[in-house]
Protein backbone atom coordinates (compact mmCIF):
# COMPACT_ATOMS: atom_id res chain seq x y z
CA UNK A 1 0.00 0.00 0.00
CA UNK A 2 1.66 3.71 -0.70
CA UNK A 3 1.79 5.65 1.73
CA UNK A 4 0.44 7.77 3.29
CA UNK A 5 -2.41 5.68 3.00
CA UNK A 6 -2.85 3.48 6.17
CA UNK A 7 -5.19 0.83 5.59
CA UNK A 8 -6.78 1.46 9.48
CA UNK A 9 -7.50 5.09 8.33
CA UNK A 10 -8.90 4.21 5.06
CA UNK A 11 -11.06 1.28 6.80
CA UNK A 12 -11.98 3.96 8.80
CA UNK A 13 -13.41 6.40 6.31
CA UNK A 14 -15.59 3.13 4.87
CA UNK A 15 -17.01 2.67 7.94
CA UNK A 16 -17.81 6.39 8.79
CA UNK A 17 -18.82 7.30 5.19
CA UNK A 18 -19.44 4.02 3.37
CA UNK A 19 -18.59 3.25 -0.16
CA UNK A 20 -18.16 3.95 -2.86
CA UNK A 21 -16.26 7.47 -1.88
CA UNK A 22 -13.08 8.96 -3.39
CA UNK A 23 -10.57 10.15 0.10
CA UNK A 24 -8.64 12.41 -1.14
CA UNK A 25 -4.67 13.25 0.94
CA UNK A 26 -3.65 16.48 1.36
CA UNK A 27 0.00 15.04 2.10
CA UNK A 28 -0.05 13.31 -1.17
CA UNK A 29 -0.94 16.72 -2.66
CA UNK A 30 1.68 18.79 -0.84
CA UNK A 31 4.06 16.42 -1.55
CA UNK A 32 3.80 16.46 -5.24
CA UNK A 33 4.16 20.51 -5.35
CA UNK A 34 7.15 20.28 -3.55
CA UNK A 35 8.97 18.03 -5.89
CA UNK A 36 7.99 19.49 -9.07
CA UNK A 37 8.85 22.71 -7.37
CA UNK A 38 12.28 20.84 -5.83
CA UNK A 39 12.99 19.33 -9.60
CA UNK A 40 12.20 22.89 -11.42
CA UNK A 41 14.00 24.49 -9.56
CA UNK A 42 16.02 27.45 -11.03
CA UNK A 43 14.24 28.09 -13.47
CA UNK A 44 11.71 31.20 -13.12
CA UNK A 45 8.74 29.02 -12.67
CA UNK A 46 4.85 29.23 -12.62
CA UNK A 47 3.08 26.27 -11.90
CA UNK A 48 -0.93 26.20 -13.33
CA UNK A 49 -2.90 23.08 -12.01
CA UNK A 50 -5.16 21.34 -14.71
CA UNK A 51 -8.29 21.11 -12.68
CA UNK A 52 -10.26 18.58 -15.41
CA UNK A 53 -7.55 15.98 -13.22
CA UNK A 54 -9.97 17.01 -10.62
CA UNK A 55 -11.78 20.16 -9.76
CA UNK A 56 -12.94 19.38 -5.94
CA UNK A 57 -12.59 22.72 -4.38
CA UNK A 58 -11.24 21.28 -1.11
CA UNK A 59 -7.57 20.35 -3.69
CA UNK A 60 -8.38 24.08 -5.79
CA UNK A 61 -8.49 25.72 -2.23
CA UNK A 62 -5.25 23.60 -1.66
CA UNK A 63 -3.30 24.90 -4.76
CA UNK A 64 -4.65 28.61 -4.44
CA UNK A 65 -2.84 28.41 -0.91
CA UNK A 66 -0.04 26.81 -1.97
CA UNK A 67 0.07 29.85 -4.73
CA UNK A 68 -0.37 27.85 -8.20
CA UNK A 69 -2.37 29.31 -10.98
CA UNK A 70 -5.29 27.27 -12.83
CA UNK A 71 -5.52 25.77 -16.50
CA UNK A 72 -9.47 26.27 -17.26
CA UNK A 73 -10.85 24.54 -20.26
CA UNK A 74 -14.38 25.37 -19.87
CA UNK A 75 -16.76 28.64 -18.49
CA UNK A 76 -17.84 26.07 -15.98
CA UNK A 77 -14.09 25.15 -14.89
CA UNK A 78 -13.15 28.84 -15.10
CA UNK A 79 -16.36 30.19 -13.46
CA UNK A 80 -15.17 27.62 -10.44
CA UNK A 81 -11.47 28.69 -10.14
CA UNK A 82 -12.92 32.36 -9.91
CA UNK A 83 -15.10 31.33 -7.08
CA UNK A 84 -12.35 29.10 -5.28
CA UNK A 85 -10.52 32.47 -4.73
CA UNK A 86 -7.83 32.55 -7.62
CA UNK A 87 -7.08 35.66 -9.15
CA UNK A 88 -7.72 36.19 -12.73
CA UNK A 89 -3.56 36.68 -13.58
CA UNK A 90 -3.61 33.66 -12.24
CA UNK A 91 -6.05 31.91 -14.60
CA UNK A 92 -5.47 30.51 -18.19
CA UNK A 93 -8.43 30.18 -20.17
CA UNK A 94 -7.87 27.72 -22.84
CA UNK A 95 -11.34 25.77 -24.35
CA UNK A 96 -10.82 23.83 -27.48
CA UNK A 97 -13.09 25.21 -29.90
CA UNK A 98 -13.77 28.36 -28.10
CA UNK A 99 -17.00 29.62 -28.92
CA UNK A 100 -17.74 33.68 -29.67
CA UNK A 101 -19.55 33.85 -25.97
CA UNK A 102 -16.34 31.88 -24.22
CA UNK A 103 -14.10 34.14 -25.44
CA UNK A 104 -15.72 37.41 -24.28
CA UNK A 105 -16.96 35.41 -21.17
CA UNK A 106 -13.17 35.10 -20.46
CA UNK A 107 -11.89 38.71 -21.46
CA UNK A 108 -14.34 40.25 -19.56
CA UNK A 109 -13.43 38.88 -16.72
CA UNK A 110 -9.75 39.74 -17.09
CA UNK A 111 -7.97 36.36 -17.78
CA UNK A 112 -5.33 35.39 -20.44
CA UNK A 113 -6.78 33.34 -23.56
CA UNK A 114 -4.13 30.36 -24.81
CA UNK A 115 -5.84 30.28 -28.14
CA UNK A 116 -5.02 27.17 -30.62
CA UNK A 117 -6.61 28.08 -33.93
CA UNK A 118 -5.71 31.07 -36.58
CA UNK A 119 -9.80 31.65 -36.60
CA UNK A 120 -10.07 32.41 -33.41
CA UNK A 121 -7.12 34.34 -33.13
CA UNK A 122 -8.49 36.38 -35.58
CA UNK A 123 -11.92 36.64 -33.95
CA UNK A 124 -9.96 37.67 -30.99
CA UNK A 125 -7.82 40.32 -32.70
CA UNK A 126 -11.07 41.71 -34.18
CA UNK A 127 -12.64 41.68 -31.07
CA UNK A 128 -10.00 43.19 -28.54
CA UNK A 129 -7.18 45.00 -30.85
CA UNK A 130 -4.06 45.08 -28.81
CA UNK A 131 -5.09 42.75 -26.18
CA UNK A 132 -2.82 40.28 -25.17
CA UNK A 133 -2.62 36.83 -25.86
CA UNK A 134 -1.01 33.71 -25.78
CA UNK A 135 -0.97 30.74 -28.55
CA UNK A 136 -1.47 27.41 -28.42
CA UNK A 137 1.27 25.79 -30.96
CA UNK A 138 1.06 22.15 -32.15
CA UNK A 139 5.47 21.24 -32.10
CA UNK A 140 4.11 17.89 -33.95
CA UNK A 141 5.76 15.87 -31.47
CA UNK A 142 2.81 13.65 -29.82
CA UNK A 143 2.64 11.42 -26.58
CA UNK A 144 0.82 10.00 -23.88
CA UNK A 145 0.13 6.39 -21.70
CA UNK A 146 -2.64 6.22 -24.90
CA UNK A 147 -3.39 7.31 -28.32
CA UNK A 148 -6.74 8.80 -26.88
CA UNK A 149 -4.67 11.49 -24.76
CA UNK A 150 -2.44 11.98 -27.16
CA UNK A 151 -2.30 15.88 -27.88
CA UNK A 152 0.17 16.47 -30.59
CA UNK A 153 1.42 15.73 -33.69
CA UNK A 154 0.02 14.78 -37.13
CA UNK A 155 -3.38 13.61 -36.33
CA UNK A 156 -3.77 16.18 -33.41
CA UNK A 157 -7.18 18.65 -33.53
CA UNK A 158 -5.03 20.77 -31.05
CA UNK A 159 -2.98 24.04 -31.59
CA UNK A 160 -1.77 25.47 -34.70
CA UNK A 161 0.99 23.66 -36.68
CA UNK A 162 4.52 25.17 -35.72
CA UNK A 163 4.99 25.51 -39.08
CA UNK A 164 2.35 28.17 -39.14
CA UNK A 165 4.10 30.53 -37.22
CA UNK A 166 3.99 33.48 -40.17
CA UNK A 167 0.12 33.05 -40.19
CA UNK A 168 0.18 33.74 -36.34
CA UNK A 169 2.72 36.37 -37.15
CA UNK A 170 0.35 38.33 -39.73
CA UNK A 171 -2.51 38.21 -37.64
CA UNK A 172 -1.17 39.22 -34.16
CA UNK A 173 0.69 42.31 -36.58
CA UNK A 174 -3.08 43.06 -38.01
CA UNK A 175 -4.60 43.82 -34.55
CA UNK A 176 -1.69 44.91 -33.02
CA UNK A 177 -2.10 41.95 -30.40
CA UNK A 178 0.18 41.66 -27.94
CA UNK A 179 1.96 37.92 -27.78
CA UNK A 180 2.79 37.67 -24.10
CA UNK A 181 3.39 33.33 -24.18
CA UNK A 182 3.56 30.32 -26.25
CA UNK A 183 1.54 27.34 -25.48
CA UNK A 184 1.94 23.36 -26.17
CA UNK A 185 0.41 20.17 -24.43
CA UNK A 186 1.62 17.16 -26.13
CA UNK A 187 -0.60 14.40 -24.35
CA UNK A 188 -0.57 12.78 -20.59
CA UNK A 189 0.62 10.71 -18.60
CA UNK A 190 4.34 11.06 -19.98
CA UNK A 191 7.43 9.25 -18.18
CA UNK A 192 9.84 9.82 -20.61
CA UNK A 193 12.05 13.15 -20.05
CA UNK A 194 13.59 12.46 -23.39
CA UNK A 195 9.89 12.61 -25.62
CA UNK A 196 8.96 15.79 -23.44
CA UNK A 197 12.84 17.37 -24.44
CA UNK A 198 11.62 16.79 -28.19
CA UNK A 199 8.71 19.31 -27.83
CA UNK A 200 10.03 21.76 -25.54
CA UNK A 201 13.00 21.97 -28.18
CA UNK A 202 10.52 22.93 -31.15
CA UNK A 203 8.41 25.49 -28.50
CA UNK A 204 12.30 27.05 -28.22
CA UNK A 205 12.71 26.92 -31.30
CA UNK A 206 9.43 28.92 -32.74
CA UNK A 207 10.18 31.15 -29.45
CA UNK A 208 13.50 32.51 -30.83
CA UNK A 209 12.66 35.10 -32.80
CA UNK A 210 9.68 37.01 -30.41
CA UNK A 211 10.26 39.79 -28.04
CA UNK A 212 8.22 40.51 -25.65
CA UNK A 213 6.68 37.12 -24.83
CA UNK A 214 6.26 37.01 -20.86
CA UNK A 215 6.14 33.23 -20.61
CA UNK A 216 6.55 29.46 -22.80
CA UNK A 217 4.19 27.59 -21.28
CA UNK A 218 4.97 23.75 -21.61
CA UNK A 219 1.28 22.40 -20.79
CA UNK A 220 1.26 19.38 -18.44
CA UNK A 221 1.61 15.39 -19.23
CA UNK A 222 3.93 14.34 -16.39
CA UNK A 223 2.69 10.71 -15.78
CA UNK A 224 3.28 8.52 -12.63
CA UNK A 225 3.74 5.21 -12.65
CA UNK A 226 0.75 3.09 -12.25
CA UNK A 227 2.09 -0.20 -12.35
CA UNK A 228 4.24 -2.14 -10.11
CA UNK A 229 7.23 -2.37 -12.88
CA UNK A 230 6.89 1.53 -14.15
CA UNK A 231 9.78 3.66 -13.39
CA UNK A 232 8.35 7.06 -12.20
CA UNK A 233 9.74 10.07 -14.24
CA UNK A 234 13.50 10.37 -13.96
CA UNK A 235 13.97 13.84 -12.67
CA UNK A 236 17.84 13.61 -13.11
CA UNK A 237 17.43 13.28 -16.72
CA UNK A 238 14.60 15.94 -16.63
CA UNK A 239 17.07 18.49 -15.23
CA UNK A 240 20.15 17.41 -17.45
CA UNK A 241 17.99 17.72 -20.48
CA UNK A 242 15.54 20.19 -20.10
CA UNK A 243 15.72 22.01 -16.97
CA UNK A 244 19.55 23.22 -17.96
CA UNK A 245 19.40 23.72 -21.08
CA UNK A 246 16.24 25.91 -20.63
CA UNK A 247 17.83 28.28 -18.57
CA UNK A 248 20.72 28.54 -20.52
CA UNK A 249 18.21 29.80 -23.52
CA UNK A 250 16.10 32.02 -21.10
CA UNK A 251 19.28 34.06 -20.65
CA UNK A 252 20.34 34.49 -24.16
CA UNK A 253 16.26 35.41 -25.54
CA UNK A 254 15.68 38.78 -26.41
CA UNK A 255 12.79 38.69 -24.31
CA UNK A 256 13.85 39.22 -20.81
CA UNK A 257 12.35 37.99 -17.90
CA UNK A 258 10.84 34.99 -19.49
CA UNK A 259 8.95 32.34 -17.04
CA UNK A 260 8.55 28.98 -17.78
CA UNK A 261 5.27 27.81 -16.81
CA UNK A 262 4.04 24.03 -16.68
CA UNK A 263 0.34 23.18 -16.23
CA UNK A 264 0.48 19.56 -14.96
CA UNK A 265 -2.84 17.87 -13.27
CA UNK A 266 -1.69 14.00 -13.13
CA UNK A 267 1.25 14.32 -11.46
CA UNK A 268 -0.30 16.75 -8.82
CA UNK A 269 -3.35 14.65 -7.40
CA UNK A 270 -3.17 11.32 -8.88
CA UNK A 271 -1.82 9.79 -6.59
CA UNK A 272 -3.01 11.48 -3.60
CA UNK A 273 -6.47 9.90 -4.37
CA UNK A 274 -7.96 6.42 -3.61
CA UNK A 275 -11.03 4.93 -4.71
CA UNK A 276 -12.63 2.89 -1.75
CA UNK A 277 -15.62 0.36 -2.79
CA UNK A 278 -17.34 -2.86 -1.36
CA UNK A 279 -17.25 -6.44 -3.07
CA UNK A 280 -20.86 -7.22 -2.96
CA UNK A 281 -20.69 -10.05 -5.06
CA UNK A 282 -18.39 -13.12 -5.37
CA UNK A 283 -18.88 -15.30 -7.93
CA UNK A 284 -17.35 -17.93 -10.51
CA UNK A 285 -18.05 -18.54 -13.68
CA UNK A 286 -16.18 -20.06 -16.73
CA UNK A 287 -12.93 -20.71 -14.79
CA UNK A 288 -12.81 -16.86 -13.51
CA UNK A 289 -13.86 -15.72 -10.44
CA UNK A 290 -15.55 -12.23 -10.31
CA UNK A 291 -15.56 -9.66 -7.51
CA UNK A 292 -18.24 -7.21 -7.91
CA UNK A 293 -17.99 -4.27 -6.52
CA UNK A 294 -20.67 -1.50 -5.49
CA UNK A 295 -18.94 1.27 -7.67
CA UNK A 296 -18.18 0.45 -11.05
CA UNK A 297 -17.20 2.45 -14.83
CA UNK A 298 -19.47 5.21 -14.03
CA UNK A 299 -17.14 6.07 -11.38
CA UNK A 300 -13.88 5.62 -12.86
CA UNK A 301 -13.76 5.23 -16.06
CA UNK A 302 -9.99 4.93 -17.49
CA UNK A 303 -9.60 1.07 -17.10
CA UNK A 304 -13.03 1.11 -19.52
CA UNK A 305 -11.60 3.45 -22.15
CA UNK A 306 -7.77 3.19 -21.88
CA UNK A 307 -7.10 0.36 -20.24
CA UNK A 308 -5.71 1.72 -17.79
CA UNK A 309 -3.96 -0.17 -15.03
CA UNK A 310 -5.02 1.13 -11.22
CA UNK A 311 -3.11 -0.63 -8.61
CA UNK A 312 -6.14 -2.56 -5.87
CA UNK A 313 -5.61 -3.08 -2.33
CA UNK A 314 -8.12 -5.62 -0.41
CA UNK A 315 -8.18 -3.37 2.81
CA UNK A 316 -10.29 -6.23 4.50
CA UNK A 317 -7.59 -8.62 4.35
CA UNK A 318 -4.75 -6.98 3.51
CA UNK A 319 -2.46 -10.07 4.35
CA UNK A 320 -4.62 -12.14 2.83
CA UNK A 321 -3.02 -15.08 0.06
CA UNK A 322 -3.40 -13.69 -3.70
CA UNK A 323 -5.84 -14.68 -5.39
CA UNK A 324 -6.86 -13.85 -9.54
CA UNK A 325 -9.58 -11.79 -9.87
CA UNK A 326 -11.77 -9.65 -12.71
CA UNK A 327 -12.39 -6.71 -10.31
CA UNK A 328 -15.81 -5.69 -11.85
CA UNK A 329 -18.38 -2.83 -11.37
CA UNK A 330 -22.41 -2.72 -11.33
CA UNK A 331 -22.80 -0.70 -14.17
CA UNK A 332 -24.63 -2.83 -17.12
CA UNK A 333 -21.24 -2.81 -19.71
CA UNK A 334 -18.94 -5.76 -20.08
CA UNK A 335 -16.22 -2.84 -20.64
CA UNK A 336 -16.94 -2.45 -16.91
CA UNK A 337 -14.31 -3.49 -14.94
CA UNK A 338 -11.62 -2.49 -12.67
CA UNK A 339 -8.50 -5.54 -13.54
CA UNK A 340 -8.92 -8.23 -15.59
CA UNK A 341 -6.61 -11.56 -14.39
CA UNK A 342 -5.35 -9.30 -10.91
CA UNK A 343 -3.84 -10.95 -8.01
CA UNK A 344 -5.62 -9.60 -5.36
CA UNK A 345 -5.76 -10.39 -1.60
CA UNK A 346 -8.36 -13.10 -1.34
CA UNK A 347 -11.42 -11.30 -1.58
CA UNK A 348 -14.33 -12.23 0.64
CA UNK A 349 -18.27 -10.97 -0.41
CA UNK A 350 -17.92 -7.73 2.17
CA UNK A 351 -14.46 -6.50 1.76
CA UNK A 352 -13.47 -3.25 1.05
CA UNK A 353 -10.88 -2.82 -1.53
CA UNK A 354 -9.37 0.29 -2.51
CA UNK A 355 -8.23 1.71 -6.24
CA UNK A 356 -4.88 3.46 -5.94
CA UNK A 357 -3.81 6.66 -7.89
CA UNK A 358 -7.57 7.52 -8.96
CA UNK A 359 -7.00 11.34 -7.63
CA UNK A 360 -6.48 12.31 -11.62
CA UNK A 361 -9.28 11.57 -13.99
CA UNK A 362 -11.89 9.85 -11.51
CA UNK A 363 -14.14 11.63 -10.29
CA UNK A 364 -13.60 14.44 -13.15
CA UNK A 365 -14.82 11.84 -15.83
CA UNK A 366 -17.55 10.59 -13.75
CA UNK A 367 -21.37 10.08 -14.58
CA UNK A 368 -24.59 9.24 -13.25
CA UNK A 369 -24.55 6.36 -15.86
CA UNK A 370 -27.55 4.10 -15.29
CA UNK A 371 -28.87 6.47 -12.75
CA UNK A 372 -26.25 5.66 -10.48
CA UNK A 373 -24.75 7.92 -7.44
CA UNK A 374 -21.77 9.74 -7.68
CA UNK A 375 -18.88 8.61 -5.01
CA UNK A 376 -18.84 10.13 -2.01
CA UNK A 377 -15.68 12.37 -1.45
CA UNK A 378 -13.38 12.88 1.32
CA UNK A 379 -10.31 14.98 2.26
CA UNK A 380 -7.78 13.30 4.79
CA UNK A 381 -5.99 16.26 5.96
CA UNK A 382 -2.14 15.94 6.48
CA UNK A 383 -1.11 14.83 10.22
CA UNK A 384 -1.85 11.37 11.22
CA UNK A 385 -4.67 12.32 14.08
CA UNK A 386 -6.74 14.97 12.08
CA UNK A 387 -10.41 13.43 11.45
CA UNK A 388 -11.03 12.93 7.93
CA UNK A 389 -13.67 15.56 6.13
CA UNK A 390 -16.69 14.99 3.88
CA UNK A 391 -16.71 16.93 0.80
CA UNK A 392 -19.78 15.91 -0.67
CA UNK A 393 -21.95 13.15 0.24
CA UNK A 394 -23.47 10.55 -1.55
CA UNK A 395 -26.99 10.84 -2.64
CA UNK A 396 -29.53 8.80 -2.09
CA UNK A 397 -31.20 6.50 -4.91
CA UNK A 398 -34.82 8.96 -4.46
CA UNK A 399 -32.29 12.05 -4.58
CA UNK A 400 -30.79 10.88 -7.73
CA UNK A 401 -34.29 10.51 -9.14
CA UNK A 402 -35.97 13.80 -7.60
CA UNK A 403 -32.53 15.65 -9.45
CA UNK A 404 -32.76 13.57 -12.82
CA UNK A 405 -36.38 14.60 -12.68
CA UNK A 406 -36.32 18.13 -11.55
CA UNK A 407 -33.05 18.80 -14.35
CA UNK A 408 -34.98 16.97 -16.80
CA UNK A 409 -38.87 18.16 -16.83
CA UNK A 410 -37.59 21.66 -14.94
CA UNK A 411 -40.10 20.14 -12.28
CA UNK A 412 -43.33 19.78 -13.84
CA UNK A 413 -45.05 16.82 -14.72
CA UNK A 414 -44.74 14.56 -18.15
N1 LIG B 1 -2.97 21.21 -20.21
C1 LIG B 1 -3.82 20.91 -21.20
C2 LIG B 1 -4.06 21.88 -22.28
C3 LIG B 1 -4.47 19.66 -21.20
O1 LIG B 1 -5.30 19.34 -22.19
C4 LIG B 1 -4.21 18.75 -20.16
C5 LIG B 1 -4.86 17.43 -20.13
C6 LIG B 1 -3.32 19.13 -19.12
C7 LIG B 1 -2.71 20.37 -19.20
C8 LIG B 1 -3.00 18.24 -17.96
O2 LIG B 1 -2.43 17.05 -18.35
P1 LIG B 1 -1.81 16.07 -17.25
O3 LIG B 1 -0.71 16.80 -16.55
O4 LIG B 1 -2.90 15.71 -16.29
O5 LIG B 1 -1.33 14.89 -18.01
N2 LIG B 1 -8.47 11.52 -19.12
C9 LIG B 1 -7.11 11.14 -19.42
C10 LIG B 1 -6.19 12.34 -19.43
C11 LIG B 1 -6.63 13.41 -20.40
C12 LIG B 1 -5.78 14.66 -20.31
C13 LIG B 1 -6.36 15.78 -21.09
N3 LIG B 1 -5.60 17.00 -21.07
C14 LIG B 1 -6.67 10.07 -18.45
O6 LIG B 1 -7.43 9.71 -17.55
O7 LIG B 1 -5.56 9.53 -18.57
Amino acid sequence: MKQPFEPERLLHVARTFGTPTYVYSEAVVRRQIDRLRTHLAGLPLRLLYAMKANASPALLRLMRDEGLGIDAVSPGELEVALRTGFPPDRILFSANNMTDEEMHLAHGKGVLLNIGELSRLERYGRAYPGAEVCVRLNPQVGAGHHEHVITAGERSKFGIPVARLDEVRAVVARHGLRLVGLHQHIGSGILSAEVLWQAVRVLLDAARSFSGLRFLNFGGGLGIPYRPDEAPLDFDRFQQLIVDPLRAYLAEHPSKGMACWFEPGRFLVAEAGVLLMRVNTLKEANGRWFAGTDSGMSHLVRPAIYGAYHALFNLSNPAGPLRTYDVVGNICESADHFARDREVQEIREGDVLAVLDAGAYGMSMASHYNLRALPAEVFLPAGPEAPPVLLRRRRTPQEVAEAWLAETTAGTAP
